[in-house]
């Protein structure tokens, strides 16, 4: 492995200003950047050309599953571009294959389709669904407000935030949304046009807020009465991150708890080890009862640990309808890129990362929440599952440093980053926790001891110092 990951190069001069003029010379502004440029990484830790180091609790938005320069993703890429990097959709290979069948595997009975990103995944399910109600003439797709599913026109439309589809006008016909979490709205949207449904788990781009298990479970109710498509973007929600594969089993595995028998003790839900007493048993059949599972889900993500990959999912009674010439993209699940996501998968099975991202996950949201307790007037919400965490700031925060006209988001994540951790803004007042799912335990509390540093100095009115 020494001769594979090489030693991160030494730091010969502090060059961000030559870096940053050339994405000013260069590079199509529409990304607000960081003033960060980044040289290197190590598991959860990266570097920057000054050789600043920053605790990455950000994971390049919910990316970098196994952390920075894992071995096995060098490994995986190195062994794979020895043999075949891309040969195309014309022909069959082993890996993409394989891939399919892990994912169907772990979703059930259907097929997988394989893109590059989350965005191109979603737009898949868009024309999936549209595949499903043309005979019809049904094509509209419902979503929510606050969602996010990419940049596409497709994706634009929707994404239920006004400030994505800005300027882009005339939108895409055919999308329309109702509030989050609530199922009468969603109800009331449905006309004879309505295809599919379409919801994130968790919302992230809005603000890590999860699905209630009634939410989840009446939509698809709705969906069997109507003959409506229920999709789930599981594209910044799924992968584990939640502990279960997909953040929608992990609700619903609360919800199953929730309605066990007291006397079932302290035996969690889902748990099929030996050890599981008929009370567990019963928690899973009230959970599988429910027949909880959409018709397609969007993937991306975590999914490649860093190599862009996307794909999705459709059960197996949709999973032939995009035929032959229907649907594709040259680069979509290559040799190279399915080879990266199973090893990504073999490891977090071989590391029980599912297990870690639960555990770690609780760990940091408790300290989170310890946080808001005794700085009320600075934190004033934390949720999410496992390690998709979010923490909503107090509005108003008197004293925080910065450019006004910048989201409070925006100018606490600044602080952070001078006190050496990264974290991603949501919104304008929410900062998000998406770290790699193999963070350790003391990973987390050295970003809790960062995080209470800065929240300390603000509360004590020291901000700008
Ligand atoms: C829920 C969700 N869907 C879709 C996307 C779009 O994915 P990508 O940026 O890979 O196109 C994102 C990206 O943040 C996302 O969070």
């Amino acid at each position: 492995m020494k001769d594979i990951v090489p030693p991160p190069p030494p730091i010969v001069r502090n060059d961000a200003a030559a870096v940053q003029a050339l994405f000013q010379q260069n590079v199509i502004p529409s990304y607000g950047r960081f003033d960060l440029v980044l040289i290197h990484g190590s598991g959860s830790y990266v570097y920057d050309v000054a050789g600043q180091r920053y605790l990455d609790l950000g994971g390049g938005i919910a990316v970098t599953a196994l952390g920075h320069a894992h071995p096995a993703i060098t490994e995986a890429l190195v062994e794979q571009s020895r043999k075949l990097v891309h040969v195309s959709n014309f022909y069959y290979h082993e890996q993409q294959g394989r891939l399919a069948q892990a994912l169907v595997g772990l979703l059930g009975p259907g097929k997988c389709f394989f893109c590059n990103s989350g965005g191109e995944a979603n737009e898949g399910l868009f024309k999936l669904a549209r595949k499903f109600g043309h005979d019809e003439g049904r094509f509209e797709i419902l979503t929510t407000f606050n969602s996010f599913h990419g940049r596409t026109l497709a994706g634009i439309a929707a994404t239920g935030q006004e400030k994505i589809k800005k300027g882009f006008g005339p939108s895409v016909p055919g999308f329309r949304h109702a509030p989050y979490n609530d199922l009468a709205a969603m109800r009331a949207l449905i006309s004879p046009a309505t295809v599919a449904i379409l919801v994130e788990g968790i919302q992230g781009e809005g603000g890590v807020t999860p699905a209630e298990p009634d939410y989840l479970l009446g939509l698809r109710q709705l969906c069997d009465e109507h003959n409506l498509m229920l999709f789930m973007d599981g594209v910044q929600d799924g992968h584990f991150r939640t502990g279960r594969f997909q953040s929608f089993q992990r609700i619903l595995e609360d919800e199953a708890q929730a309605s066990r028998p007291a006397s079932s003790g302290s035996i969690r839900a889902f748990d099929n080890s030996e050890q599981a007493t008929a009370s567990n048993a019963q928690s899973w059949s009230s959970a599988l009862r429910a027949g909880f599972l959409p018709d397609g889900i969007s993937l991306a993500k975590s999914l490649g640990g860093g190599f862009p990959i996307g794909a999705f999912w459709v059960r197996a009674p949709y999973a032939d309808l995009l035929g032959a010439g229907s649907h594709g993209t040259t680069y979509g699940g290559s040799p190279l890129a399915c080879a990266v996501a199973l090893k990504v998968l073999e490891v977090i099975r071989r590391e029980r990362l599912a297990d870690n991202a639960r555990q770690v996950g609780e760990f940091l949201k408790q300290g989170l929440q310890r946080l808001a307790q005794k700085y009320a007037g600075i934190i004033s919400n934390v949720r999410g599952l496992g390690l998709m965490l979010g923490m909503e700031l107090a509005p108003n925060l008197p004293g925080l440093p910065g450019d006004p006209a910048k989201s409070q988001a925006v100018r606490f994540a600044n602080l952070l980053h001078a006190a050496g951790l990264l974290a991603i803004p949501a919104g304008t007042q929410i900062l998000r926790f998406l770290p790699a799912l193999n963070l350790r335990e003391a990973d987390a509390k050295e970003g809790l001891e960062i995080l209470e540093s800065v929240v300390a100095r603000l509360a004590t009115g020291a901000g700008n110092s």
